[in-house]
């Protein structure tokens, strides 16, 4: 599966000599692990620090669940194309309480490095967080487009040790380097979000810089992490975006440039939709219902997609098992796909996808200032269970942050 994924960045880093050359090492050697030494610099795993701080967890549940330790195992490089990050900051997403709960473990234990489930009979201890600023303390001996001092965020994929801990273990492919504009901490609100919103309106979307001027974008959910990046992003763009959410959100959706807003919770959204022109994208935050009468405000036979990130894969996996759950998920999405094509509409899920060079993209539109961090409260690394229940609360408005480090 690891393979697999070097595969697919692959493809994306052309022109990237730096990053293509450890992708092609990791091909030749194949998937098993590969013992030290990898690093080059600052050898910090194999000299001096064998543990490290974290928030695990050693099964699923509620809050309770969390626990702080001091005695986690510092993370070796087992590939010469990975980096060691010094996590300065850290942010939480609604997968992380999901997560916590047990959501996806099926599917992402298949994911996870098979050799290191098998030698501890279980996918635990799990590091949760996705999100990452920080510093390159230790390189592989293949990355060469970064170097150890290098500032860096990334969004970690949820099948590896995340990021609410000291260290964690990046691929080159997954990081850029951080905004230079931005602080660690508003740096940790916006990769794995941005890189959500960037997967459905970019890479299945195909909205681009080049094609989005003028275009009519919905956003159901624009008052969260992701629905706050996509509204800046398509404004970036060019395109004309109503932004959907609650009243006393309506002051950060404005300010953050959507040109329309349904308040959701002053009446029928599809009543209100009724007044304004069809459109041309919808991004939906929300899933459940919404999708049953939201395609209908969209312009028929002219490439209008509707893009939703509340699918069903990871519960189907969870429940059907990895064979039944991914054909269940194979045909759900084929029938709409086609059901919806046949009134012509474009019907498509998107998923967040691990991804350098895109933050690199994202880097740039954060330094020309077209896009800003939305950061909603910052919680100390001590009060990480803190944040999870104000996680779960919901409402969110932007991102919460944890302050991993104080430097
Ligand atoms: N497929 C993927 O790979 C992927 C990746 C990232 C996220 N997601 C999913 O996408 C969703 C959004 O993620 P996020 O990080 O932006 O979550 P979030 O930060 O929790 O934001 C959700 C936002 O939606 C608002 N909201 C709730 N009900 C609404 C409604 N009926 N109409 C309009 N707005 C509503 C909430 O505020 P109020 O309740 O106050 O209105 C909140 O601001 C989550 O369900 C998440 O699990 C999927």
């Amino acid at each position: 599966m690891l393979l697999k994924m070097h595969l697919v960045s692959g493809r994306a880093y052309s022109g990237l000599l730096g990053r293509q050359g450890s992708v092609a090492t990791c091909l030749r050697r194949g998937n098993s692990l590969i013992k030290p030494p990898l690093c080059r610099n600052v050898s910090l795993s194999s000299q001096r620090c064998t543990i490290m701080s974290s928030w695990i967890i050693d099964k699923y549940g509620r809050n309770d669940v969390l626990r702080f330790t001091k005695n986690m195992t510092f993370p070796i490089l087992q590939f010469p194309n990975e980096v060691v990050i010094k996590v300065h900051a850290a942010s939480l997403n609604p997968i992380d309480v999901n997560m916590r709960n047990g959501y996806g473990k099926a599917a992402l234990n298949m994911k996870r490095d098979p050799l290191n489930l098998k030698s501890r009979g279980s996918e635990f201890p799990v590091t949760l967080g996705r999100d990452v600023s920080g510093v390159i303390m230790e390189c592989g001996l293949d990355v060469a487009y970064f170097k150890p001092g290098d500032e860096v965020w990334a969004a970690i994929p949820p099948w590896k040790q995340g990021t609410l801990s000291e260290f964690v273990v990046a691929s080159g492919n997954e990081i850029s380097h951080k905004p230079k504009s931005l602080s660690h901490i508003e740096a940790a609100s916006l990769p794995y979000v941005g890189l959500t919103a960037w997967s459905a309106m970019n890479q299945i979307g195909r909205l681009n810089q080049h094609n989005c001027t003028g275009k009519r974008i919905l956003i159901f959910g624009a008052s969260g992490g992701v629905g706050t990046f996509a509204i800046q992003l398509m404004k970036a763009w060019g395109g004309h975006v109503t932004a959907v959410c609650s009243s006393d959100a309506s002051a950060l959706v404005k300010k953050l440039g959507a040109d329309d807003v349904i308040d959701y919770k002053s009446g029928d959204v599809a009543e209100q939709l009724k007044m304004l022109p069809l459109f041309d994208f919808i991004l939906d935050n929300i899933g459940g219902s919404t999708e049953n009468w939201s395609l209908n405000f969209l312009k028929k036979w002219s490439g209008a997609t509707y893009v939703t990130l509340i699918t069903p894969f990871l519960l189907n996996v969870d429940r059907l098992g990895v064979a039944d759950g991914m054909l269940q998920t194979g045909v759900t999405v084929g029938t709409k796909a086609i059901k919806h094509l046949c009134k012509g509409i474009h019907y498509r899920w998107a998923f967040f996808t691990p991804s350098g060079p895109s933050l690199d993209e994202i880097a740039e539109l954060v330094d020309s200032g077209k896009i800003q961090p939305v950061v909603e409260q910052v919680f100390s690394f001590f009060d990480v269970p803190k944040a999870f229940l104000k996680l779960e609360e919901g409402h969110a408005r932007g991102k919460t942050v944890i302050r991993v480090t104080n430097k």
